[in-house]
């Protein structure tokens, strides 16, 4: 991304310490969303990484659609909704992750994502990189091939990215 963009989010994004929980450093990216044009620019962005390498978008819920759908439409892709458990009719394909208490599962409808597609994971922040993990495991579950992760924040003390490297696919994202 270009050094203007940077600065851009960096200005954009507000930082809160200790939420929700003692120990969180949360990033709120919602006054993104106040900009059109920083919006527009971001996707430009992102696209411009994905363009002519893969041949569909799986986005995580929640915040991995607000960039996912617009990345799937601008490459003339599907978009596949990656979603917590229980939000999907079946037949659904599942994985649990673990969380800092406790575990999560996250689900797909079954034979959205089809055999040999080459998969973009997109999602808003790599943190442990749990999340993602379980997503690329999902696609893979479906026979296609994890292609490229890219998020808008990798935060890199979480070690996220390690875990993200047997998938062997690229990964990109805008801040860390
Ligand atoms: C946040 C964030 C990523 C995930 C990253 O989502 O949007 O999806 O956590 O964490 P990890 O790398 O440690 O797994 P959250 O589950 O808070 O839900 P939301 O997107 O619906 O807000
Ligand atoms: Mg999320």
């Amino acid at each position: 991304a270009s050094q203007s963009l940077i600065k851009k989010l960096e200005d954009t994004i507000e930082n809160f310490s200790d939420f929700p929980i003692p120990g969180i450093q949360f990033k709120d990216i919602s006054p993104i969303f106040l900009e059109p044009k920083l919006y527009e620019e971001v996707i430009e962005d992102l696209v411009r990484f994905s363009k002519g390498k893969i041949d569909a978008v799986c986005g995580i819920e929640s915040r991995g659609y607000l960039f996912g759908i617009a990345i799937a439409v601008a490459l003339e892709v599907p978009f596949i909704l990656i979603r917590k458990k229980g939000k999907l009719p079946p037949p659904v394909i599942s994985e649990k992750y673990d969380l800092e208490y406790g575990t999560a599962e996250i689900e797909t409808r079954e034979g959205q994502i089809k055999p040999g597609q080459r998969i973009l994971i997109h999602d808003d922040l790599l943190a442990t990189g749990g999340t993602t993990e379980a997503a690329a495991k999902l696609v893979q579950k479906q026979g296609a091939k994890v292609s490229q992760f890219s998020f808008l924040i990798a935060l890199k003390e979480l070690k996220g990215e390690q875990k993200l490297q047997r998938f062997d696919a690229e990964l990109y994202h805008i801040l860390e």
